[in-house]
């Protein structure tokens, strides 16, 4: 089915927020040249104005209207990933308004691979876009999830349910080091096919987090969320087991290892367990999948420990 984007379109054109979907959540946008407009996107989630934002582009042609350069492993990685769920921090121009890096002298960017973003990010120019969530509620990997967090008449635009369903890598190449500040889908392996032997992974417990947003509860759900090994079923719970000790059931669904597929569902899964009422989502040991998925692990890894956390 055809959407009509024009009234999307129209929509930032007038300095307005629309959220739309990318492959891996579904993103909040407007005009990264727009101040008022990128204010409203901090107004409408909430979200700290200390957290930068991500400009997302329709094509490569644009990267030297935000950033300064383009270092040579930077280049490697755009044309490995892009479009891709991968997002580069680089040196910004001094014209990249300071309410998207939050003051900070770097830009953050990328190019979903998303034909429906792509087409949208065409015809509006460049879109600051945070995943379309309220601050601290996990992403939106539905249109549906969008107006639950923002009303039913939110303008969204559909494209059914994302294909990654965690946030982009975040990597920094900004100073000479390739440092992943947020891990997700392209990990460490897939970095380092590209440039190379020598990527790093940043400490997000560091007192000056280089990734703002990573200091930031996120991700959590109403329910408590449980993280090991599961001895027994409680209705009350939601089960995400990965051992087939328990067959499927309204609270018990199976991953049988398939980390890929558990990124995509975990956000969904976190909500509806809010829908539902159950107490907790209770999601069992991955560690024996950690060496054959090593992304997906350290993506669903730092996800589920924010999610945990109070
Ligand atoms: O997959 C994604 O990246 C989604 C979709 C919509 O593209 N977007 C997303 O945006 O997750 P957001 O705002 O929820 O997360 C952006 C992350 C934050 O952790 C933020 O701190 C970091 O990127 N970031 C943005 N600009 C940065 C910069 N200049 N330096 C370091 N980190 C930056
Ligand atoms: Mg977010």
């Amino acid at each position: 089915m055809e959407i009509d984007l024009s009234p999307y379109i129209q929509r930032i054109k007038n300095g307005d927020v629309v959220a739309f979907p990318t492959e891996t959540v579904y993103g909040l946008g407007a005009n990264a040249w727009n101040p008022s407009a990128i204010k409203k996107v901090f107004e409408t989630k909430g979200r700290p104005p200390d957290n930068p934002l991500i400009v997302h582009l329709a094509n490569k042609d644009r990267v030297l209207d935000f950033a300064d350069h383009i270092p040579e492993k930077a280049q490697k990685l755009m044309n490995a990933f892009w479009p891709g769920p991968l997002t580069i921090v680089l040196k910004k121009k001094p014209e990249v308004l300071d309410l998207i890096t939050a003051g900070l002298d770097t830009v953050a960017l990328r190019i979903p691979d998303h034909d429906l973003a792509r087409s949208f990010i065409t015809k509006t120019g460049p879109l600051v876009a945070p995943s379309a969530n309220r601050s601290g509620r996990p992403s939106p990997t539905k249109a549906e999830h969008v107006k639950t967090d923002f009303g039913i008449d939110f303008p969204v635009i559909d494209g059914g349910a994302t294909q990654v369903g965690l946030e982009s890598t975040v990597v920094d190449l900004s100073e000479g080091q390739v440092v992943i500040l947020r891990p997700g889908k392209i990990g460490v392996a897939e970095l380092e096919s590209v440039i190379g032997k020598g990527v790093l992974i940043s400490d997000s417990g560091a007192s000056t987090p280089k990734s703002p947003g990573q200091k930031y509860s996120h991700y959590k759900p109403k329910a408590n969320v449980f993280y090991g090994e599961i001895e027994s079923i409680d209705p009350n719970n939601l089960y995400l087991l990965q051992s087939n000790a328990y067959p499927d059931q309204k609270n018990i669904i199976n991953y049988n290892g398939d980390l890929g597929k558990l990124s995509r569902e975990l956000y969904d899964r976190f909500r509806q367990a809010d829908l539902h009422g159950f107490e907790s989502v209770c999601i069992e040991e991955l560690e024996e999948f950690k060496a054959e998925q090593p992304s997906y692990f350290a993506a669903l890894m730092n996800r589920i420990e924010k999610a945990r956390s109070a």
